[in-house]
């Protein structure tokens, strides 16, 4: 997103931190962070990418694993009707909770269920489609996740991974050796899988899938999403004493009048991992 988009509300610094204990967290901060995240153009682009490549459409029976409140999982409940249905899992009863009141607001009918990506409770070859979008890199065992994808997906059906590479997120900031320790601090302590994606093609093939096609975005962030984000991983580096108290106070303030000078630019990589379920694809063990 470029400096001519309108402001976006305020929001407290966000941290990407903690979405594996959502329930236990200050929800309407991850909400906001959620939403402002879903507004990014160049991510739009992936999640329309991924509805292509697994012809997403009316009478499919579509899961998305860890659907948080719903953003993508409403649209798809549009796209697959009439005639096919929507499942959205969420390890937060929070999440799972909101998503269910915004499905009734929407007249939708979306079977949205609490439960972990690692253990689906669902029958094998259930769906045509199974997607995941930023749930893999908090997992503590994203191959049992994806054998899961796969084994609740029917032979033919098709499979869309959407996460990013926390070693590609890119800011503005002049001072080379600070942005290096704040941003290797954020890639090392952020999520528990911060670089999962590096292997995606190769575990894919391993779980026997065809037709996998590898797609990026370099995701620009808004000016007000930079800044949240990138103080907030400023504030957790100098906490956890990755740069000391003075660096900490430059990088805040660095940050502050970049984006109120509107010069501030922040990016992250994004990548889009779509295959094809083999006839004999074996069941999870
Ligand atoms: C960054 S959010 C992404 C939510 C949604 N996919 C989206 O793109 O808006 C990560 C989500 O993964 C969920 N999550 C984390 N661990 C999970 C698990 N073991 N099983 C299912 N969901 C999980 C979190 O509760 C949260 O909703």
């Amino acid at each position: 997103m470029t400096a001519q988009d309108p402001p976006e509300p305020a929001a407290p610094a966000i941290s990407l931190h903690d979405f594996t204990d959502i329930d236990h967290s200050a929800e309407s901060t991850y909400v906001a962070a959620l939403e402002a995240f879903d507004r990014l153009p160049l991510l739009r682009e992936l999640k329309a990418l991924a509805v292509e490549r697994t012809h997403t459409g009316p009478g499919r029976r579509v899961l998305d694993v860890g659907c948080g409140f719903g953003l993508e999982t409403l649209r798809l409940a549009r796209l697959v009707q009439p005639g096919g249905a929507v499942t959205g899992i969420d390890l937060s009863a929070d999440f799972v909770a909101e998503a269910r009141r915004r499905a009734a607001a929407a007249g939708l009918d979306v079977d949205l269920v609490p439960g972990d990506a690692q253990r689906l409770p669902f029958a094998d070859d259930a769906v045509d489609v199974a997607r995941a979008e930023r749930v893999l890199i908090y997992l503590d065992d994203p191959g049992r996740a994806l054998a899961e994808l796969v084994r609740v997906t029917r032979p033919g059906g098709r499979i869309a991974i959407i996460e990013p590479d926390f070693d590609t997120n890119t800011v503005n900031v002049d001072d080379a050796r600070l942005v290096r320790a704040v941003l290797a601090h954020e890639a090392d302590t952020a999520v528990v899988n911060p670089r999962l994606v590096r292997d995606l093609r190769g575990d894919l093939g391993a779980l026997g899938l065809t037709d996998v096609e590898v797609d990026s975005r370099m995701v620009i962030f808004s000016q007000d999403l930079a800044a949240q984000y990138f103080a907030g991983i400023g504030e957790a580096a100098a906490s956890a004493g990755a740069i000391d108290a003075e660096d900490g106070r430059r990088w805040t303030s660095t940050i502050a009048a970049l984006h109120r000078d509107g010069r501030l630019f922040g990016a992250v990589g994004y990548y889009l991992f779509t295959a094809t379920v083999p006839p004999a694809t074996s069941p999870a063990s």
